[in-house]
C-alpha cells in the first residue's frame, strides 16, 4: 500500500490538492470523482483557491445520499458549494428526484461509465473512509459489496436505515488513480486494521495505476 503521512489536516488537504492540480496540469482531459464528508470537503476548499484551468475537467461524485439534490445532506450540494459552483467546472451529478434509488443509480451509471471508459481521459477518484471502513457508500455487509459490474448502484444501508447510491468497486477500479484522504484520531483504529489486512470495504479499492492513501498524523497514530 502506498501511504503518505502529513503532519495535520491542513497539510493533508494541501497535499491532496497538489496531486489533483498536478494531474490536471499534465493531462489533456480529466475525469475527477469527488467524495462526500468533511475531509474531502477540506480538499475542495483548497482546490477552489488554486489557479487551475478547469476547462478540460469533468467532475462527478463517487456516492450520494437518497435525499433531494439541494438538501444539506446531499453530497452534490456540498460539492457545488465547496468547489464546482465556485470554479465553474462541469459537474455531472445523480438525479435524486427520479422515482427510486435504483432508477437514479442506473441513470447515473449510464452517464458515468462511458465517460470513465473513454480513451485519453485521466480519471482521478478522491475518496474518504468511515470509522467502520466504508468508502463511497460501500458499507460493511451491504449488497453493493457483492456487485461485480461496472455500474453505479442503489445500496440500502441497514446501519443507517437509508438508501445510498454508490459507484461499485469495479467502477472505481476504472480510475487511473485513487486518492484516499483520511484525517483525525477517530480513523486511527480502522487504518491500523487496513494495514494489518482486515477486510474493510475501503481496503478492497483498486485503480488502474495507483491507490494512494494520504493520512494525517492522528489518523496514522496506530500504524506500526
Ligand atoms: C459520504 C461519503 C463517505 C465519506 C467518509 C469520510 O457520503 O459520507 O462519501 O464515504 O467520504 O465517511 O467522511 P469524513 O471525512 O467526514 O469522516
Amino acid at each position: 500500500m502506498d501511504f503518505v503521512i502529513l503532519p495535520d489536516a491542513a497539510s493533508l488537504a494541501k497535499k491532496a490538492a497538489d496531486i489533483v492540480q498536478d494531474q490536471i496540469a499534465s493531462s489533456s482531459r480529466v475525469l475527477l470523482a469527488l467524495a462526500g464528508g468533511s475531509t474531502p470537503r477540506s480538499v475542495h476548499d483548497q482546490l477552489a483557491i488554486r489557479p487551475i484551468d478547469w476547462s478540460d475537467v469533468t467532475a462527478w461524485v463517487a456516492d450520494e445520499r437518497w435525499v433531494p439534490p439541494t438538501s444539506e445532506d446531499a453530497n452534490q450540494q456540498m460539492i457545488r458549494e465547496s468547489i464546482t459552483d465556485v470554479v465553474g467546472v462541469r459537474f455531472v451529478a445523480p438525479d435524486t428526484t427520479l422515482t427510486t434509488p435504483a432508477v437514479a443509480a442506473t441513470a447515473y451509471g449510464d452517464e458515468i461509465v462511458p465517460l470513465i471508459t473513454e480513451r485519453d481521459v485521466t480519471s482521478i477518484t478522491m475518496l474518504g473512509i468511515g470509522t467502520d471502513g466504508h468508502t463511497a457508500s460501500l458499507f460493511p455487509g451491504t449488497t453493493a459489496l457483492t456487485v461485480r459490474s461496472l455500474a453505479y448502484v442503489a445500496n440500502f444501508v441497514p446501519q443507517l436505515d437509508a438508501w445510498r447510491l454508490t459507484a461499485t468497486f469495479r467502477l472505481i477500479a476504472e480510475s487511473d488513480m485513487v486518492v484516499f484522504v483520511v484525517s483525525g484520531e477517530s480513523k486511527a483504529e480502522v487504518m491500523a486494521g487496513i494495514v494489518a489486512g482486515d477486510d474493510h470495504p475501503a481496503a478492497r479499492v483498486e485503480a488502474k495505476q495507483r491507490v494512494l492513501w494520504l493520512l494525517d498524523e492522528p489518523a496514522a497514530a496506530h500504524l506500526t
